[in-house]
């Protein structure tokens, strides 16, 4: 059986830069799950279909051609064949996808992508629903939060060293619209499972909680106990 970790929270806890070295020190592959609902959101932006347009997108989903590959941990995503892992990281597509991922028939589909990967790989998954959809049988969930303080300066500066144009306030306003719409919404919103080991990364630097899971992993995960 292959192995799975789900790493959940709000944007910018910091799950992604965790979830890749986590990866990266179990040779496992890692899922980036939230590039996926960016990449049918930038189709979308691309197509002029409003992101909060629920027939006009389940037509779209029927032509939608999304890979993901992995090469050295890196993991790259293409739309109809082209490398869109960079021009999925701004701030209009990050309110798209959390628009789009309201929607069952955008879900089933990228969660049916999510679910094979995870059948015959090794995999370190990050996202919303990963420990209470996508894998709820996982060997370790891990819900990683942070103030939302913390998480907007982050982000922030993220954004400024790729040489994006926005202020703090900016981005802490969106964050906190797409915490609110990814908690809320009915099918599989954000939220901490009760075999989720909850991690507030606020004051911990990225090694720690690296460290932390990776303790989690060998001595409380399903595969330690079997
Ligand atoms: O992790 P991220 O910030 O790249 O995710 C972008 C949006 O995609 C997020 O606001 C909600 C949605 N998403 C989701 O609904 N379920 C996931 N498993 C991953 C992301």
């Amino acid at each position: 059986m292959p192995r799975s970790i789900a790493i959940d929270g709000p944007a910018g806890a910091g799950k992604s830069t965790i979830a890749k070295k986590v990866s990266a020190r179990l040779e496992f592959i890692y899922l980036d799950t939230g590039a996926m609902y960016r990449t049918v959101a930038l189709k979308a932006i691309k197509s002029e279909i409003d992101t909060n347009n629920q027939q006009e997108l389940a037509l779209m989903m029927d032509n939608l051609n999304i890979t993901i590959s992995h090469d050295n941990n890196l993991q790259k995503i293409y739309l109809d064949g082209v490398d869109v892992s960079e021009a999925i990281r701004t701030a209009e597509v990050s309110v798209g996808a959390s628009n789009v991922a309201v929607f069952p028939e955008v879900r089933l589909k990228m969660v049916e992508l999510q679910r094979r990967i995870a059948a015959d790989k090794d995999v370190v998954m990050d996202g919303r629903d990963i420990g209470s959809y996508v894998l709820p049988n996982a060997d370790l969930k891990i819900f990683l939060t942070a103030s939302v303080e913390e998480r907007a300066r982050r982000r922030y500066e993220e954004l400024i060293q790729k040489g994006q144009t926005v202020s703090l306030e900016q981005v802490r306003d969106e964050m906190l619209f797409r915490d609110n719409n990814d908690s809320s919404r009915a099918f599989a919103p954000l939220k901490k499972v009760p075999d989720a080991i909850e991690i507030d990364s606020t004051k911990l630097c990225i090694d720690e909680v690296v460290d932390k899971i990776l303790y989690f992993y060998e001595n409380y995960s399903n595969i330690s106990k079997s």
